[in-house]
């Protein structure tokens, strides 16, 4: 156990915990001498990467976007004794907006956006009572920039970015430290084989899970902010804020590209 890491003994939530990046931040959380809660749907899957860690940790299987079963989680985390939560569950989506079914809205809107609202309201009483607690909400560099296909993947982010900031700032005279971590593309189940394929042809870098939860787990022993992950992404983060006017011409010469890769209506 690493004594100097803020995770050491604490006891944290990780939602999505069986997914690509759920996996490298169970697994490195365990070595830094976390106890974990780990969530997710899939009971077999949970109890699979439970048996693989390191240190005895806890799993609850709960579907977080319907109400009762999250309401459960909850109740199960504060008798655990939770003190730290990482709504990190997500859903992806590659799809030209009029090709967006309602079933999709719904659950990008639930799993990515009013989830980790809900389980921050539900959990900040208990939180807000311990000495150090932390929240980290992952988010995504599409959340910050608006990418033809991902209009609505980033409108999830960028409502989840918002919170964040206005959490952290909420917080500020508290003992409760909230962080906003927004990676670039990461090579896990959560991209399709056309989000692969896309990326591939653009170009794009897809960070290794590893990597990334390596990043946020030394970026959250800092001061709470917002993190974004992945050069030169987090540089047109801020020229996207500046002059977005120079992404979108950039962005306009990868549409015809971007629009073979999520266009559904050939
Ligand atoms: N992959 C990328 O390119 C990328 C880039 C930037 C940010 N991110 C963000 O990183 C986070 C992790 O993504 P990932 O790439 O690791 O995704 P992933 O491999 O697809 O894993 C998603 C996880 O969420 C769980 N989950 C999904 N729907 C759920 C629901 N309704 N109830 C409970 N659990 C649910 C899944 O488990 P079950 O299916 O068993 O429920 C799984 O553990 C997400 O917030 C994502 O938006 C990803």
């Amino acid at each position: 156990m690493n004594q100097h890491s803020r995770f050491a003994a604490k006891t944290i939530l990780l939602s999505g915990a069986t997914g690509g990046l759920g996996r490298a931040l169970a697994m490195q959380l365990a070595q830094a001498g976390a106890k974990l809660l780990l969530t997710a749907r899939s009971q077999p899957a949970l109890l699979q990467l439970a048996e693989q860690l390191p240190g005895p940790h806890s799993y609850f299987a709960a579907d977080i976007s319907r109400a009762t079963e999250r309401q459960a989680l909850c109740d199960w985390a504060i008798a655990e004794g939770v003190d730290g939560l990482i709504n990190n569950a997500g859903c992806g989506l590659l799809a030209l907006a009029g090709e967006q079914t309602e079933p999709e809205l719904e659950q990008l809107l639930a799993v990515n956006l009013q989830v980790p609202i809900s389980l921050c309201n539900t959990l900040l009483p208990t939180l807000k009572m311990r000495s150090d607690a932390v929240i980290i909400n992952i988010g995504s560099i599409l959340g910050s920039i608006g990418l033809p296909g991902s209009s609505l993947y980033g409108a999830t982010k960028a409502g989840l970015q918002r919170y964040s900031e206005a959490l952290r700032r909420e917080l500020s005279d508290s003992r409760v430290a909230v962080f906003y971590c927004a990676p670039r593309a990461i090579a896990t189940p959560l991209n399709s084989e056309a989000s692969f394929a896309m990326n591939r042809k653009l170009g794009n870098a897809m960070d290794s899970p590893d990597q990334i939860a390596t990043t946020i787990i030394k970026q959250c022993h800092k001061p709470p902010r917002s993190i974004y992950l992945g050069w030169p992404e987090k540089l047109f983060v801020r020229i996207n804020a500046l002059a977005p006017r120079l992404v979108d011409g950039a962005l306009r010469k990868q549409l015809a590209t971007i629009k073979r890769f999520a266009g559904r209506t050939k």
